[in-house]
C-alpha cells in the first residue's frame, strides 16, 4: 500500500509541470461536441490533440535557439478536418493502418470483406476508419486518454473492439502514443498515427522536406505492386534508393529511375525494422539542419511506413488556408507491414479474445 502511494506521488511529481487544458473545438453536423486538449511542458513544447480522429493538430517544439515552431501539417478547423478527402493529417488510424490487398482477408477459415477505397484494396481502416470517429477524451497526468468502441462488423471487421489511446508529453520533449485494444471475437488490429512532419517548423506545408536528413533503422523494405501491396518477402535495401541506414536526404535519390519509386510516386513503402528485443527501439531519425530540430521515432512495432506526401498536390488547404504541397512533409507511420492478414510469413496482426493489443511509439524531439 505504502509503495503504491509512493509510486503515485512520484508519478504525479514527474508530470507535475506538464499542464493539460481542455477547450471546445467545435461541433460535428450531428451535434457531437469535439474537444481540444492542449498539453504543455516547461520548455514550452505544446501538443494540441482533438477528439475527432484523435488528431494531433499541432506540435510546437523548440529549435536550437529555443524558438517554437509547429512541426506537423494540419487544418485550421473541425470543418476542414471533416471535409478532408484523404490526407489523414495527424490522425489515429485503425483498425488496420495501411493496405489490405483486394480488401479482404481470411481468419479462422472465414472471409471478411472490407470497404474498397484505394484501387482494389482497403486503406486505413475503410471509409469511416478511426480517423473519422469522435473519440471520448479525458485528461490524464501529462496528456489525454482517448477511447472508442468499434462495433462488431464496423467497416467489415469482426468483433467488438475496445480501443484506448493515450498521448502523453514528457518534460524531456517526448510525445508518447500508447495504444491498447481488446476484442470479443478474433479480429485483426494494426494502429498508427498519421502525422506529417516538417521539422523546419512549417506546419503550413509551404517548404519541402527533400533536404532533411533521414535515417531508417532497417536492412530490408517491402517492394510493392502497382496498388502498393507488398509483393512478397522483404528485400535488402543495400544498393537501392531505399537504403537509409546512414543519414541521407529523401531528395538525394527520390527522382532516380527506379521502378519502385515510380510505383510509389516517391517514397511510400514499408521498412522492416532491425530489432533486437521487444521494447522501444529506434525506428527512424530526422534532422533539419537550419533549425537544428531532431526527431527520433522509437517503437515496439516491427515496421514503419515512410511516405513523402506524394499525393499532396496543393488541392487540400492546410494551415493558414495555404495549399499543402507535395513533399511538404514526411510520415513515419510505425505499424505492422501492409497486407499482413494475407501474408502468413509476416508477424501476425491477429487479436484474440483474452489478449490485449498493446503498443507504444515515442516521438522524441531535441535540437542541436
Ligand atoms: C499511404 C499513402 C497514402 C497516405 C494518405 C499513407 O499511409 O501509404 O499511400 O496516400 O497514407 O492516405
Amino acid at each position: 500500500m505504502k509503495f503504491v502511494a509512493l509510486f503515485a506521488l512520484f508519478a504525479a511529481t514527474a508530470c507535475a509541470a506538464v499542464s493539460v487544458k481542455k477547450s471546445d473545438y467545435g461541433k460535428m453536423p450531428d451535434g457531437q461536441a469535439v474537444t481540444l486538449f492542449t498539453v504543455t511542458n516547461a520548455t514550452g513544447t505544446e501538443a494540441r490533440i482533438i477528439t475527432y480522429g484523435g488528431v494531433l493538430v499541432s506540435l510546437k517544439t523548440p529549435d536550437r535557439k529555443g524558438a517554437l515552431g509547429d512541426v506537423v501539417l494540419g487544418h485550421d478547423s473541425l470543418a476542414d478536418y471533416m471535409a478532408d478527402g484523404g490526407t489523414y493529417f495527424g490522425a489515429l488510424i485503425g483498425r488496420y493502418a495501411n493496405r489490405i490487398g483486394k480488401a479482404q482477408f481470411v481468419l479462422d477459415g472465414k472471409t471478411y470483406k472490407l470497404p474498397v477505397n484505394n484501387g482494389p484494396n482497403s486503406l486505413h481502416g475503410g471509409n469511416k476508419g478511426f480517423d473519422k470517429r469522435n473519440w471520448s477524451g479525458k485528461e490524464v497526468p501529462g496528456g489525454v486518454e482517448l477511447s472508442l468502441l468499434s462495433k462488431d462488423g464496423d467497416e467489415g471487421y469482426p468483433g467488438n473492439l475496445k480501443v484506448v489511446v493515450t498521448y502523453t508529453l514528457t518534460e524531456d520533449n517526448r510525445l508518447r502514443v500508447h495504444y491498447t485494444a481488446t476484442t470479443d471475437k478474433p479480429t485483426v488490429v494494426n494502429m498508427s498515427n498519421h502525422s506529417y512532419w516538417n521539422l523546419k517548423g512549417d506546419g503550413d506545408g509551404t517548404s519541402n522536406i527533400l533536404g532533411q536528413l533521414l535515417t531508417i533503422n532497417a536492412d530490408k523494405y517491402s517492394p510493392v505492386d502497382a496498388g502498393l501491396i507488398p509483393l512478397g518477402e522483404p528485400q535488402p535495401v543495400a544498393g537501392t534508393p531505399f537504403d537509409f541506414r546512414k543519414a541521407t536526404t529523401p531528395g538525394a535519390r527520390i527522382n532516380q529511375a527506379n521502378e519502385q519509386l515510380k510505383l510509389g510516386k516517391g517514397y511510400d513503402h514499408n521498412w522492416v525494422l532491425n530489432r533486437t528485443g521487444t521494447g522501444l527501439e529506434l525506428a527512424a531519425k530526422v534532422e533539419e539542419t537550419t533549425s537544428g530540430r531532431i526527431l527520433e521515432v522509437y517503437t515496439d512495432q516491427p515496421a514503419v511506413q515512410f511516405y513523402t506526401g506524394n499525393f499532396l498536390d496543393g488541392s487540400v488547404k492546410g494551415k493558414g488556408g495555404k495549399p499543402a504541397l507535395q513533399r511538404s512533409a514526411l510520415c513515419l507511420e510505425t505499424q505492422h507491414s501492409p497486407d499482413s492478414p494475407n501474408k502468413p510469413t509476416y508477424p501476425s496482426t491477429v487479436l484474440r479474445p483474452g489478449s490485449t493489443y498493446d503498443t507504444t511509439t515515442e516521438f522524441r524531439f531535441s535540437a542541436k
